[in-house]
């Protein structure tokens, strides 16, 4: 049992959560505890790919970043895209700590979306490679009462132009190829009454687009929300490191989604958790680099940032990474992250559980500490700078977390 101030609808309350063992743990009132966190979008890549990530590094990663439940993509070496597949997933997944969902890739036969439904599959993520049979998703998604998760942005926009850095990325994939996807599909959606999610969206227009309804849901990055196209190639020092797909925008853009998640526009914030190795990432050209960033271990230390900067509140970091999330999963909250308000955390990729050692965010400090996170009564996650605080919960299943503090 653990004493602890708890924040529920607006108010820090002190409240007693149940771990194992009898005694009761006081924890100072620097201490308080929310929901863990939730993150819809990450890549797990194990199987072809687990030299970027495996289940067990990408959970700890999850674990290390406060977060309890994670959405895992499909695109994996081989892609998920049919039933077995993705029951071999969720089988390899079966003995990880954290709530694991998959989302299904898109079958080439769409009747196969049933076999999805059977393994509790709710959702299918859509990439651009199936925007050209995104009707008949749509309608088949519709009929199985699943959810679509698109990537939206439309091929058909794209460039193949090439450049001296990163930014030619933004040229080739621009931001109007986003908003005619997303413009098709939202008609689409609300012609067949499907459900659908656009994820990493990086235009505002689509944010306001979409704010009224509820058949249509987003998420933004915080790549996206906190770096632009310059200020990301200026601090990394690397012309191609910070490619992502889709790719970092102009100050202005960037400064327009900020706004739209301070005035509570934005619903959901999701990491993108994209593992490529540091050699992968750095120092190659522009085809050879792999798109996107690790996001697991740097996205709820930056949100809770801006809480403590005084930018959002505490209840909006709790709704948009832990409680909307979580509704889309379709999974209840059973975990808490504890957090040391009064200490501080400077990003230090070389620290991550990821394999995937390397971030743009690389040496920004944080005026939070994640340090501890408590899951089925079990103290999974611990920083190593409080093990004597919690002692007596630690068991072989907790993880410890060593983390640069300032
Ligand atoms: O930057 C990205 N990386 N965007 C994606 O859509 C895929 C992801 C990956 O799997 O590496
Ligand atoms: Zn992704």
């Amino acid at each position: 049992m653990i004493s602890v101030r708890y924040f529920k609808d607006g108010e820090l309350i002190r409240i007693k959560l149940k771990v194992r063992g009898s005694t009761v743990i006081e924890l100072p009132d620097n201490v308080i505890a929310i929901p863990a966190f939730a993150d819809m979008h990450v890549h797990l890549r194990d199987w072809g790919e687990s030299h970027k990530e495996d289940l067990n590094s990408g959970s700890r990663a999850a674990l290390a970043g406060g977060v309890a439940t994670v959405g895992d993509m499909p695109n994996t070496k081989p892609p998920i895209r049919d039933p077995d597949l993705a029951l071999r997933r969720i089988k390899d997944a079966s003995s990880l700590k954290i709530n694991y969902r998959l989302h299904g890739g898109v079958p080439t036969d769409l009747n196969l979306l049933k076999g999805y439904v059977s393994l509790g599959i709710r959702s299918i993520k859509v990439y651009p490679e199936d925007y050209r049979v995104i009707e008949e998703i749509i309608k088949a998604a519709a009929v199985n009462n699943m959810t679509i998760i698109i990537h939206c942005e439309d091929p058909s926009l794209f460039r193949n132009l090439n450049g001296n850095d990163s930014r030619i990325h933004g040229v080739n994939r621009p931001l109007d190829a986003e908003f005619s996807c997303a413009l098709r599909v939202i008609q689409l959606a609300l012609i067949h009454g499907a459900r659908i999610h656009l994820t990493h969206v990086t235009d505002p227009r689509i944010i306001d687009l979409v704010k009224l309804s509820n058949r249509i849901t987003i998420d933004v990055t915080m790549h996206h929300l906190l770096l632009d196209e310059d200020s990301c190639i200026e601090h990394v020092n690397d012309p191609f490191y910070c490619k992502v797909n889709p790719p970092l925008r102009s100050r202005l853009i960037r400064l327009e989604l900020l706004r739209r998640l301070i005035n509570g526009s934005v619903s959901i914030i999701a990491s993108d958790h994209a593992p490529h190795t540091s050699g992968e990432k750095f120092h190659s050209n522009y085809d050879n680099t792999p798109p996107g960033f690790p996001g697991l271990e740097t996205t709820g230390l930056l949100l809770l940032d801006l809480w403590r900067r005084g930018l959002i509140d505490l209840g909006r970091v709790i709704d948009v990474y832990s409680i909307n999330p979580l509704k889309i999963l379709e999974v209840n909250n059973d975990a808490q992250l504890l957090i040391d308000t009064k200490s501080s955390t400077v990003i230090d990729p070389s620290l991550f559980m990821s394999k995937a050692k390397h971030s743009p965010f690389s040496g920004w400090a944080t005026m939070v500490r994640l340090i501890g996170l408590i899951k089925g009564g079990e103290l999974l996650m611990v920083d190593s700078d409080y093990e004597k605080m919690f002692a007596g919960l630690i068991s072989n299943n907790t993880l410890i977390k060593l983390s640069r503090s300032i």
